[in-house]
This record gives C-alpha cells, sequence and structure tokens, in this order.
C-alpha cells in the first residue's frame, strides 16, 4: 500500500454550512457541507446561478420507523452514521472499529479539483474523495487512510471508488453484460427496490462485466431521457451496486472487488481507489457519448492516423511458413493495408495453444530464416511490421517455464485450474517484470516493430503472491510493466486484446491506442457489440476488421458489402482467410480501403449518433463531421423486419438550415421492387436538415445487410 499526502485542512474550509460545487463544461456537482460528510444534493446541467438553498427545498422529513436522521446518503455512506443501506468502506481492526463516523477536517479546491478529507479518530482513519472536472466529465475515487500504528492492521473489505447520489427520479438501470464474441450488450432494469449487485471476480475487465452503469429515466433512449454514467477506469476485479434505499434514495457503488484480506494497511499506509468517470446528459445515451468520446480524444488517447491493419490470425491460426506469410504480406499491400500484424504461432513450440507461450523467440521451423524477411518484405511494401505478443503468460510446455516455475502466479501445493492451458505469471515479481520488459524491447528493435497486440487470454484466479491474495498487486503490475514499456519504446502503438474485448477500460486505453472489442467479425454481431461500445468508446479506438465471407466464430454469411461497410465505421482492418476473394469481392474491399483512408480525418472526430426507429431489427449510426460538412450513414438491418418497407428514418441531429447532397452509396436491396426512387437508385438528392429530421425513406433491405448514405453539405449557391 502507498504512503499518502499529507491532509490538511485547506485554505477554503471556512463555513462548514456553505455548500460548494464544481463545474464541468456542461455539469455541475453541488455539495451540502451543513453534514459531517457531504451530500451530493445536485448534479445535473450546469448551474448558470448560484445554487443557494438547495439544501433547504430538499430537505427531507423524517418518517416514523427510521432513525432520527434518516438516511443519510453522503459521499461517503457510513453505518456509524446511521446509514442502512451499502457502505463506501467495509473495514475492520481483527473484527474492531468496524465502523466509521468520519467528520469533515479539510477542504481543497481550485477551479477543476475538489478535494474533501475526513477523518474519524477514534479508528484513527481518514478518507479523501477527489474529485475532478475534466471537459464535460468528472472523475471521482476515494482514498482510505489509516492515521496511526495499532495493534492489528485496518482490512479493507470494500471501498467505495465513488458511492454517488444519483435524482431519485432516475427508474431504470442499463449494466453490460457479454461474453466471447457477444460483448458490451445490455440488460436493462427497472430499479424500484433493493439493490442491483454485479461481481466481476475474472482478474481483467472481464466480457461479462464492462465496469459502468447508466442510470436513465424510464424509457431513456438514444436520443431521450435523462442519463448518467458512471464508468470504473480499472482492469481487474470489480464490483457495481445500484441501490434503492427504503425511503427511495437511488445510489451507485463502484469499486474494485477485494480478495478476503487482500488490503491490510498498516499504521502510515493508504489504499488509493481507481478512477470513476461522471458523464450525464438530458439528450439521451447519444449526448452521454459525445461527452465520453470528446474526453477521450481530448484526454486518453493520443490523435494518430490509424493506418488500414491486415492481421494473420484467421488466415494462418498456427500454421505458418515463410512462404504462407510473404504471400500475405502481398495481398496486404494489393488490398491497400498499411500495418501488417502477425498473429499469434510465430514463436518457438507454437503448433498449438498448449505450447510456446514465454518463448518469444522465432520459430525456426516454420521460418527457417527468421522474421527478418517477413520484416523486410512489410517494409518494402510500404507497410509498418507489428506483432502478437501474450507478455503476461505462459504454458507449462516451454523452455520459460521449465526455467522458472516459481515466476508462474499459483498457489504452492494446489492445482491451478488452467485457461486456455496457460498460466499466468506473477507480475508483482520484480524479475518477472524485468525479464518481460527486456523480451518486448528486444522483439521491437530487432524487427523494427512499429506496434504490438499485446493480448491476454485467461480469466485469473489462485491469485497469490508471497503467500497472499494479489489481484490488486497484479492489476498495478501489469499497468507498470505496460508504462515501462511505453516508456522504453514510446512511438511503439499497442493494442489491447484480451480474448476479444476481456480488457477494455479507460486505465486501460490510457496507455493504449487500439482496443480489440471482440474476436468475431461477424457485421450482424458487431453491429450490436459496437452500438454498447459507443456510449464510453469512440469508433476510431475500436479496431474493426473485414472477416471471411463465413465467420469463423459465428459461422454465418455475409455479402462483403455488409462487413467491409461495418467496419468502415472503426480503425479498419482486414482479417483475410485462405480462402480466396472473388474479384467483385476483392474490388469492393480495396474501394473501401481507399474510402476509409480518404475520409478517416473526419470520421475519427465525428459525432456518432444512434438513430432511432420503430423496428428493433434496424441499428442506424449516423457519423456527423465535427465541423458539419458532411456525414455517412450505415443503416443495418440484422433481421426481416416486420414491415418490409420501413417508416422513414429521422436523422436527428443535423445542423438546422443545412442543405445536404445525399447519395445512397450502397444497399442490397431487395430485387422485387418495380420501381425505386431516384435516391434509391443512387442519384444525387438534395434535401435540407429539416426535411431529414422529418423521415429518410431507407430502401427495401435485405436482412443482414445495410444501406450506406453519404451526405455533404451544400453551400447556399448550391443546389
Ligand atoms: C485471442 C485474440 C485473437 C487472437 C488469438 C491468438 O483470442 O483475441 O484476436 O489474437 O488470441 O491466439
Amino acid at each position: 500500500m502507498s504512503r499518502p499526502t499529507s491532509l490538511s485542512a485547506g485554505p477554503s474550509a471556512e463555513d462548514p454550512s456553505t455548500a460548494f460545487r464544481l463545474d464541468s463544461e456542461s455539469a455541475s456537482l453541488v455539495f451540502d457541507a451543513a453534514s459531517p460528510v457531504p451530500k451530493l444534493l445536485y448534479w445535473g446541467e450546469r448551474l448558470e446561478g448560484d445554487a443557494a438553498g438547495l439544501g433547504a427545498v430538499l430537505e427531507r422529513p423524517v418518517l416514523h420507523g427510521l432513525l432520527d436522521d434518516p438516511e443519510p446518503l453522503t459521499c461517503f455512506p457510513e453505518t456509524g452514521q446511521g446509514f442502512q443501506g451499502s457502505p463506501g468502506l467495509e473495514a475492520h481492526r481483527d473484527g474492531e472499529s468496524f465502523f466509521t463516523q468520519l467528520e469533515r477536517i479539510g477542504i481543497q479546491q481550485d477551479e477543476d479539483r475538489l478535494s474533501v478529507e475526513l477523518e474519524d479518530r477514534a479508528t484513527k482513519i481518514q478518507v479523501r474523495i477527489d474529485i475532478e472536472s475534466l471537459g464535460d466529465l468528472f472523475r471521482w475515487r476515494t482514498s482510505v487512510h489509516s492515521t496511526a500504528a495499532q495493534r492489528v492492521p485496518l482490512t479493507v473489505d470494500w471501498l467505495a471508488a465513488a458511492a454517488i447520489a444519483l435524482p431519485s427520479g432516475l427508474q431504470e438501470v442499463q449494466l453490460f453484460e457479454g461474453q466471447w464474441c457477444r460483448e458490451l450488450h445490455s440488460d436493462r432494469l427497472r430499479l424500484d427496490s433493493g439493490s442491483l449487485l454485479r461481481e466481476n471476480r475474472t482478474g481483467r475487465t472481464s466480457h461479462q462485466s464492462f465496469p459502468a452503469m447508466v442510470f436513465g429515466e424510464a424509457g431513456f433512449s438514444a436520443e431521450r431521457g435523462a442519463v448518467y454514467a458512471l464508468h470504473l477506469a480499472w482492469s481487474g476485479n470489480h464490483r457495481l451496486i445500484a441501490e434503492r434505499t427504503r425511503t427511495g434514495q437511488l445510489q451507485a457503488q463502484l469499486g474494485e472487488l477485494l480478495l478476503p484480506g487482500e488490503v491490510q494497511l498498516a499504521g502510515g499506509e493508504q489504499l488509493e481507489s481507481p478512477w470513476v468517470y461522471l458523464g450525464l446528459s438530458q439528450g439521451g445515451t447519444n449526448g452521454l457519448a459525445e461527452h465520453f468520446h470528446a474526453f477521450v480524444r481530448g484526454h486518453l488517447v493520443p490523435k494518430t492516423r490509424r493506418p488500414v491493419h491486415f492481421n494473420t490470425w484467421e488466415a494462418l491460426y498456427f500454421d505458418h511458413s515463410e512462404e504462407k506469410t510473404l504471400e500475405l504480406v502481398a495481398e496486404a499491400r494489393r488490398r491497400g493495408a498499411e500495418r501488417f500484424v502477425l498473429d499469434d504461432g510465430w514463436f518457438r513450440g507454437r503448433e498449438h495453444d498448449r505450447a510456446g507461450l514465454g518463448d518469444w523467440e522465432v520459430c525456426e521451423t516454420k521460418y527457417p530464416r527468421g522474421l527478418e524477411p517477413i520484416v523486410e518484405a512489410v517494409e518494402a511494401a510500404g507497410l509498418e511490421m507489428g506483432l502478437w505478443v501474450e507478455p503476461e503468460m505462459v504454458n507449462a510446455d516451454s523452455d520459460l517455464c521449465r526455467r522458472h516455475p516459481d515466476w508462474l502466479l499459483q498457489s504452492p501445493g494446489r492445482q491451478q485450474p488452467l485457461g486456455r492451458h496457460q498460466h499466468a505469471l506473477d507480475l508483482t515479481r520484480d524479475d518477472v517484470r524485468h525479464h518481460l520488459l527486456e523480451t518486448l524491447v528486444g522483439l521491437v528493435d530487432r524487427y523494427r516493430l512499429r506496434y504490438l497486440k499485446w493480448d491476454m487470454n485467461r480469466d485469473l484466479c489462485h491469485v497469490e503472491a508471497q503467500g497472499r491474495p494479489a489481484q490488486r498487486a497484479m492489476t498495478l503490475a501489469y499497468y507498470r510493466l505496460l508504462d515501462a514499456f511505453r516508456t522504453a519504446r514510446p512511438d511503439v502503438e499497442v493494442e489491447a486484446c484480451s480474448s476479444g474485448g476481456a480488457r477494455v477500460d479507460y486505465e486501460v486505453l490510457r496507455r493504449v491506442t487500439r482496443l480489440w472489442p471482440s474476436d468475431s467479425h461477424d457485421p450482424k454481431e458487431r453491429q450490436m457489440i459496437h452500438r454498447g461500445y459507443n456510449l464510453f468508446f469512440p469508433p476510431e479506438v475500436l479496431g474493426m476488421h473485414v472477416g471471411s465471407e463465413r465467420s469463423e466464430t459465428s459461422g454465418r454469411t455475409h455479402a462483403m458489402a455488409f462487413r467491409a461497410h461495418t467496419a468502415l465505421f472503426g480503425h479498419l482492418g482486414i482479417e483475410p482467410t485462405r480462402r480466396p476473394l472473388s474479384s467483385e469481392d476483392a474490388a469492393l474491399l480495396e474501394r473501401t480501403v481507399a474510402f476509409y483512408k480518404e475520409h478517416r480525418s473526419w470520421l475519427h472526430e465525428a459525432t456518432t449518433l444512434y438513430l432511432e426507429h420503430a423496428e428493433t431489427e434496424l441499428v442506424s449510426r449516423l457519423a456527423l463531421a465535427a465541423d458539419g460538412s458532411r456525414a455517412l450513414l450505415a443503416a443495418a438491418l440484422l433481421d426481416t423486419p416486420r414491415q418490409i418497407l420501413l417508416a422513414p428514418l429521422r436523422l436527428r441531429g443535423l445542423p438546422e438550415g443545412q442543405r445536404w447532397r445525399v447519395t445512397l452509396l450502397e444497399a442490397d436491396q431487395h430485387s422485387f421492387a418495380k420501381s425505386r426512387s431516384a435516391m434509391h437508385r443512387g442519384e444525387p438528392v438534395a434535401a435540407t436538415s429539416e426535411a431529414l429530421h422529418y423521415g429518410l425513406q431507407l430502401p427495401p433491405l435485405r436482412p443482414e445487410s445495410l444501406a450506406l448514405f453519404e451526405l455533404v453539405a451544400l453551400a447556399p449557391e448550391d443546389s
């Protein structure tokens, strides 16, 4: 555990009854400082005036059957203050000191930052809540500090990184569920009473529980309703709680899920939680996404050109040879790719997934002349070289494991359940991290790598290091290793991958430029998966590859147009298989690559709007350029619609008073249509935003296909 910086009463800790506030660009937080621990009175649109009187008009009556200060839902809800819902801290000293009664000892504030410092003298615990405003978002974290040497350390079982009182009128909660090849789907529930609990114990961010919650008014949608989103930026275990108290208050808690006895604070030590990112919109989840995307673009990920990838996994699996890989390099060049990524299977012993992890040297049987000829061919073709690695893992059948059996993360004397036949290395060991850093830097230098696909393909269990639970330490050690690599080779871009999208969150994204959202290239799956991701991640940080005609994961077959035009909206890549493409498909793919290159500069800064429609099988997304000069619309029909001629799609969100040239670029239309409008024949038509807000008639689409429209703003004099 770390040592805290000193806590002192800040200069602005004057009148304790004054409300204090923090503003983001579009939202305000107002706290009531009259109670010993501040209460969040207001989280809403940015207040232009002051919020005097908020405490008075919101004061709740005392009801029979409750404590006299009923349910004090503060920024750090405490059993000791009489809060009987989920407390923000569960800790004890060997069964003693099991609750706190904190007093405010300081507030420090500047324009973008607020720290509240609290203390409970009896238990010798201090708490600090840090809140920062970043663009349209806030971020919030909590630290607990065991202040003095005690007979026994403070065991922390739960610390909410943020305990947030939400407007109690919000009725619905959206959580995120998923699995391999089906990431970021939603569970939408109404919360009238009790608690919803979602936990992740997989040792990575997980497929099945993206660490976020969205609270909204009943019936909130992409375009409508007040919505509040919270994302815990943490790549290990987590716990999410949504709670309706018995008097109807609503609170959200997000934090690390700690293993039994994992955190024990000696005197002077502190536990600092991960950050929780908070965003809100009065205009549905599109508004939320706009705020989160702006934050990622402005604060988390540097702007890069995002070259077209060509990734070898599904073309080769473990069956590599110099000849086959050189053929793929030639194909990558023909297709217009800009980065060649040699995926799993290139290193010693990797004939299958039961061997080889840990031995990061080229397989001399598959590549007798080493990887150099591949790298030279890639560079000669004008592409960047990228390589797949899974540094944190090891197969028992590897020289590394035979040499260093003590490097495994395991509980001595226990049979560890394996995942994909592999063990995790104990990253908390300095020698392990040192070895991995040297190995990665060695690969980068030797093969002039510009990019690493950094994978992590198993859930963790028996997470024990030096006889102690170590999940938290493992997560931090992963960050340390990645940070050390980035410091050592800052020009190398890293993609975070974990059996698809099992390690996707803002703490990872802070360190990488690309996320691998899913192993599914099935465009129908991807349409659904990306609707979930879009809430928090702008499309350009999400790798999207044009896969084979018959999806390797779902077995479904899709036309090239649906595959290519789905992938066009992310960071585009190609995932070839060994079956040759027809000349029409090859031409369409190459056109899509060229279109991506021509348009990526504005697409990667665009606002993404999901458009509502009564037909639930229709997923429509509009990318609107930041300067309002153009837009790209994909209306994807995932299954047979109830009405073969869909009601016109309303293009809300286009800037008012604008005229557009609208062109249908591509659509897989039913052949039965006896006549088609000029627009559906591909002729450009002119229309105002107002007309398009009212509706755009889609062509009669075949199920599992999409219509792609281009909108270009017309100058007033153009017709
Ligand atoms: C994981 C990744 C895939 C691929 C394989 C290689 O499953 O998600 O994209 O790299 O590993 O083993």
